[in-house]
C-alpha cells in the first residue's frame, strides 16, 4: 500500500486550563491519501486547529502517532515539517518586514536559497506582485491571508493544510484563492482544508471528516454524506386570507419565524412532496409561493449533528 499523505493514529490531547482539563482530541484516527482534497469540518472548539497543530508539530499530542508522508512528526520532525505547508488560522506576522522579505525568510528557514523565481510565481498566482515591497503592516486582512498562503508554499510542500483560509475574505478573493488551490491539487498536492463555509467544502472536498468535541464522528466521501443525511426541504407560503395550516400538518412542518404564513418541511424522499401538497389542497389551503431546496452538505451536516448520530460514537 502506498504511504499515506497524512496518517493519524489514536491521537489524544488534553489542555490544562486553570483547574480544568479540556480534552481537545480524543483518540482521533484518520488516513489521507496522496492527492486527496480533504475537508475537516466541525463547530468551533471541535479540535480542528489542535489536530492541525499536532500535524505541523506545533503542539505535542499526549498520545498516538502522526506521520506525514511516512515521517513521524515527533521522531522525524524536520522531514515531516518539510513535507507540509500550513496556512494557519491566526494572522501572525512581524509587521515591519515586506512581503518579499517574509517569503525569503521562510525560504531560509527551510534552507532554500535563491528562491526568488518561485517566490515571483507565487506572488503572481496570488495577485500580490505589486505588493512585494510593501510592509506587512500596510496590507489589508485579505492580502495578509494571501501572504500566509504564499508563505506556506515557499518550500513546495507536497501536503498543504489550510485552517479556515477564507474566514473574513471577500467573495472575489475567495474565488481566486480556490482556483489556485484547485490547481495545486490537480498538480498532485494533497490538500487538507478546514472551513466554516460548507458550500465551499462541498464544492472542493472529495472526502470530509466531521469533528465534534475532539472526536471524529463521521468520515465519508462528501457525496455519500449528503446522500445519507441531507434532506429535501419544501418551503410553502400560504395565501393571505386562505385557510390556516391544519393541526395535523403543523405537526410535520416548522414555521419560518422571519416569514409570515411560511412553513418548512424536511423530507426524506422527494416523493413525499405529493402527499404534503394533497393534504394542503384537501384542507382548503391556498399556496402563494413554494420552493424546493435539494440536499446539500450544509443540511447533511446539520441533520447529522442534530439527530444524535453526531453525538455518539463514530459510524463506520
Ligand atoms: N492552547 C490552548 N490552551 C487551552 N485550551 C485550548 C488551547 N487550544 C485549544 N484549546 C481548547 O481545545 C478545544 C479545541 O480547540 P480548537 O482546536 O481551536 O478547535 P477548532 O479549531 O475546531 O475551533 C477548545 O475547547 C479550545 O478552547
Ligand atoms: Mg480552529
Amino acid at each position: 500500500m502506498a504511504v499515506s499523505a497524512v496518517s493519524v493514529r489514536q491521537v489524544s490531547k488534553i489542555f490544562a486550563r486553570a483547574s480544568q482539563r479540556v480534552p481537545a482530541l480524543q483518540n482521533v484516527s484518520l488516513d489521507i491519501a496522496p492527492g486527496e482534497f480533504f475537508g475537516l469540518l466541525g463547530p468551533n472548539g471541535a479540535g480542528k486547529t489542535t489536530l492541525i497543530s499536532c500535524m505541523a508539530g506545533l503542539c505535542r499530542q499526549d498520545q498516538g502517532q502522526i506521520h506525514i508522508l511516512g515521517h513521524d512528526t515527533r521522531t522525524a520532525y524536520r522531514d515531516a515539517r518539510r513535507a507540509l505547508g500550513v496556512v494557519p488560522q491566526e494572522l501572525v506576522f512581524d509587521p515591519f518586514f515586506s512581503v518579499r522579505e517574509i517569503l525569503q525568510l521562510q525560504s531560509g528557514y527551510f534552507g532554500i536559497r535563491k528562491n526568488d523565481d518561485w517566490i515571483d510565481e507565487l506572488l503572481a498566482a496570488l495577485d500580490l506582485t505589486d505588493k512585494a515591497a510593501s510592509s506587512m503592516r500596510s496590507l489589508s486582512g485579505g492580502m495578509k491571508r494571501r501572504v500566509l498562503v504564499a508563505q506556506a508554499l515557499v518550500h513546495r510542500p507536497p501536503v498543504i493544510i489550510l485552517d479556515e483560509p477564507t474566514a473574513g475574505v471577500d467573495v472575489a478573493l475567495r474565488q481566486g484563492l480556490w482556483q489556485f488551490i484547485r490547481r495545486l491539487n490537480r498538480d498532485g498536492h494533497t490538500i487538507i482544508l478546514t472551513t466554516h463555509y460548507l458550500e465551499e467544502a462541498e464544492a472542493l472536498c472529495g472526502r470530509v471528516a466531521l469533528m465534534r468535541s475532539g472526536q471524529i464522528c463521521a468520515l465519508e466521501r462528501t457525496e455519500t454524506l449528503i446522500r445519507q443525511f441531507a434532506k429535501h426541504r419544501l418551503t410553502v407560503r400560504l395565501a393571505d386570507g386562505g385557510h390556516p395550516l391544519p393541526a395535523v400538518l403543523m405537526a410535520q412542518a416548522k414555521p419560518l419565524p422571519e416569514a409570515p404564513r411560511t412553513w418548512l418541511w424536511t423530507l426524506d424522499q422527494l416523493s413525499e412532496i405529493e402527499s404534503v401538497l394533497a393534504s394542503l389542497r384537501e384542507s382548503g389551503c391556498k399556496l402563494e409561493d413554494m420552493s424546493i431546496t435539494p440536499p446539500d452538505l450544509e443540511t447533511a451536516f446539520l441533520s447529522f449533528m442534530n439527530d444524535g448520530a453526531g453525538k455518539g460514537e463514530r459510524r463506520d
